[in-house]
């Protein structure tokens, strides 16, 4: 064992870990009307059949010129899917639902104030709103092909309206989650060397009307800090015509969008016929250092693994109404929000605010009267809803066929309570691990296939071959119900194509550990390490334990500790810093701050809170800290590595273990005095 692994926690280690349940059986109701009931579907994605299987997701898609070659494997562990293809994400999103769904609504808009009226944008209005948009990204702002431009927008329709004319362009869009920071989205317009920034005027949360513009000045500035300079801010107004921020619009930079429309109206943008391996966006997301990266998704790939899977795990039909009730900001959004069920031709719920705005059944009262039917959130939003109102959904006549989790393991008894009161036993339950790296779901069960086991998220997706390792590499056997690192054996269309600028880290740390041969172009030798861990039971259905390096998943948002070690450095009193995963009741896990001062600083309350303020000033309101201890001294192996280890244990209240080797194995008493 290395020192890092003898010192450092994960939370898998502290994942609640618990046993295998019953099947539940999807209702015949389910089963009658399902997308996917032929079970041989397994047979047809084995790996005997590899690659070619996904001819059938990307059948799914209309080509301008249909591909030559399947999976191009010769930049191994680059893979190429659909080679010599010819796609515009914009085009099977919008366009070619016209001809017989025009008048059909793409997106239900509900903004958070229930007094504020629901949009209900149709496929033609969509197609209108993002050809106008398109002309002006292209001729106002100069965007063209192969360009990145960022995107800081909350849950609005001006978002997928942007996301889609991007994708018009094949320009690359790179969306910063709304709660985020100015300085983290300067941190990814640096990284992306973006030159235009979009962003909106403000919107609602919590019933408050947030300024969001002052967050893209921030933004502007700290980029240029760095030498990046974005010389066009475009701002959407949250009310079209009315200023909703009292931030001022700097000169000859940003501009509303509102305004500049005009003469965009009735322009048309023919989409861009983009190679299936064109970049579609990026999406950063935290890893084992303190720098963000950026996960480079394709285009014809992505779009038929996104396709496929909202087919077939969430079983979208195009008279379907489906509500994914997370932020558009995550992978989730993209794929599950946007992507999928437009280019499958469904209505797609966008909901501006907080679930439980005003009032816990809120929810439920959307689900009632836009005729909701399909759902999708994940368990913290579900522990908080059972908490704060757990027969709210009793009260009203929404009725689900299908609902998703995504994000974190979910609890058998918090299943259940989503089963049978927010589902009224009606509807199947598919709970689906994956990844932002990996563009669509890995494990879930086919609804109409494979029966639920609460706690568990099923087996791999067809074509998807999980395979678990043990630390020195050899395989688990099915049905060990051992816990190991989880990895999948082979590449699948929707599976990320790099990270942004830095293919060597790309290599190194998915697919370094178990390679077989670094020199090698066959896929076989180059199996995906995910991170997590996990284990297999007898049926083949795998419980995810949790991440097994330095990220936390928070409330299904995952946190690099590094990354809230270094906003902690940024306090001038604060000479460390360590973070480690809590286990809490609603969010999953929570980040605990320990900080030792420099010399000649006193712990206070005051300074507590301005280095929790900081986490979220750097970061954003998501990072900040369950509590901060400031310690007189970390725990320290001789060799002066913190150990986190034991930090981990304390603020758990579990075992510390044997600390006598410790350089200063006095502290440890000391902090869990504190801590207890
Ligand atoms: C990590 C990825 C992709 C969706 C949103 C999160 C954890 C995700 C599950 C699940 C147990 C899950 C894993 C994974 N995770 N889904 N159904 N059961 N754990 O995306 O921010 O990239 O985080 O979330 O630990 O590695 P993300």
């Amino acid at each position: 064992m290395s020192e890092k692994e003898k010192t450092e926690t994960s939370e898998a280690e502290i994942a609640v870990h618990w046993g295998e349940e019953a099947y539940y059986y999807p209702s015949l109701e389910f089963v009658a009307q399902a997308n996917c009931t032929d079970p041989s579907i397994y047979e047809r994605f084995s790996l005997d059949n590899f690659p070619n299987c996904y001819k059938e997701y990307a059948d799914l898609l209309d080509w301008y010129e249909y591909w030559h070659t399947t999976l191009d494997t010769s930049d191994a562990p680059c893979w190429k899917w659909f080679v010599g293809g010819k796609i515009n994400a914009s085009y099977n999103c919008i366009d070619r639902h016209l001809p017989k769904n025009r008048n059909k609504t793409a997106i239900h808009f509900v903004p958070e104030l229930e007094e504020d009226k629901v949009e209900h944008i149709t496929y033609q209005e969509l197609y209108v709103r993002v050809n106008e948009f398109a002309a002006l990204l292209r001729d106002f702002a100069g965007l063209k092909r192969g360009d990145r431009v960022t995107l800081h927008l909350p849950m609005t329709p001006e978002l997928p309206i942007t996301m889609l004319a991007c994708a018009r362009l094949g320009v690359i869009h790179s969306q910063v989650f709304g709660g985020f920071s100015g300085k983290a989205a300067a941190d990814r317009v640096v990284d992306s060397r973006s030159h235009v920034l979009i962003t909106i005027d403000g919107y609602f949360r919590g019933g408050h009307l947030l300024d969001h513009k002052e967050k893209a000045d921030i933004a502007v500035e700290a980029a240029a800090k760095e030498g990046q300079t974005v010389d066009k801010v475009l701002v959407w107004q949250r009310y079209p015509g009315k200023n909703s921020t009292p931030t001022p619009m700097v000169d000859g930079r940003d501009y509303f969008v509102n305004d500049l429309l005009k003469k965009y109206y009735g322009a048309r943008v023919e989409p861009e016929k983009m190679p299936a391996e064109a970049p579609l966006f990026l999406m950063y997301t935290s890893g084992t250092t303190g720098k963000p990266k950026g996960c480079q998704h394709s285009t014809g790939g992505y779009l038929a693994y996104v396709a496929g899977t909202s087919k077939f795990v969430q079983d979208i039909h195009p008279e379907d109404v489906y509500w994914c009730m997370a932020d558009i900001g995550w992978i989730t959004g993209h794929s599950y929000i946007v992507y999928g069920p437009l280019a499958l031709g469904a209505s797609s719920v966008v909901y501006e605010g907080i679930p439980n705005y005003p009032d816990a059944g809120r929810a439920w009262r959307i689900a009632q009267d836009l005729n909701v039917n399909i759902f999708h959130t994940a368990p913290t939003t579900i522990r908080a809803l059972r908490k704060i109102g757990p027969d709210e959904p009793r009260k009203y006549n929404y009725k689900f066929k299908h609902m998703t989790t995504v994000g974190e393991p979910i609890e058998p008894a918090v299943w259940k309570w989503y089963y049978e009161v927010v589902g009224k036993k009606q509807a199947a339950v598919v709970d689906t691990w994956w990844q932002t790296e990996t563009g669509g779901f890995l494990c879930s069960t086919l609804p109409a296939i494979k029966p639920m086991k609460p706690g568990s998220a099923g087996p791999g997706m067809p074509g998807i071959h999980p395979v678990i390792y043990d630390e020195d590499g050899k395989e688990i056997p099915t049905g060990a119900n051992k816990a190991g690192n989880i990895c999948i054996r082979n590449p699948w269309p929707g599976g990320f194509q790099t990270i942004w600028g830095d293919r060597e880290r790309f290599v190194r740390q998915y697919y370094e550990r178990y390679c077989k041969n670094p020199k090698s172009k066959d896929w076989r030798d180059w199996p995906y390490l995910t991170g997590d861990a996990a284990m297999e039971a007898a049926d083949g259905y795998f419980r995810i334990l949790g991440r097994i390096d330095d990220v936390i998943n928070v409330s299904g948002h995952r946190l690099g500790t590094k990354e809230l070690e270094s906003a902690a450095l940024v306090v001038p009193e604060v000479a460390e810093a360590a973070v480690v995963p809590v286990s809490d009741e609603i969010k999953g896990k929570v980040p605990d701050l320990y900080v030792s001062l420099k010399p000649g600083f006193q712990a206070s309350p005051e300074l507590a809170k301005k280095i929790s303020d900081a986490l979220a000033r750097e970061i954003g309101p998501i990072a900040k800290p369950r509590k901060v201890w400031i310690v007189t001294d970390m725990p320290k192996t001789r060799s002066g590595k913190i150990m986190r280890r034991v930090l981990s244990a304390i603020s758990n209240k579990g075992d510390v273990g044997d600390v006598s080797t410790l350089a200063n194995p006095e502290i440890v008493d000391q902090i869990r005095k504190m801590v207890l």
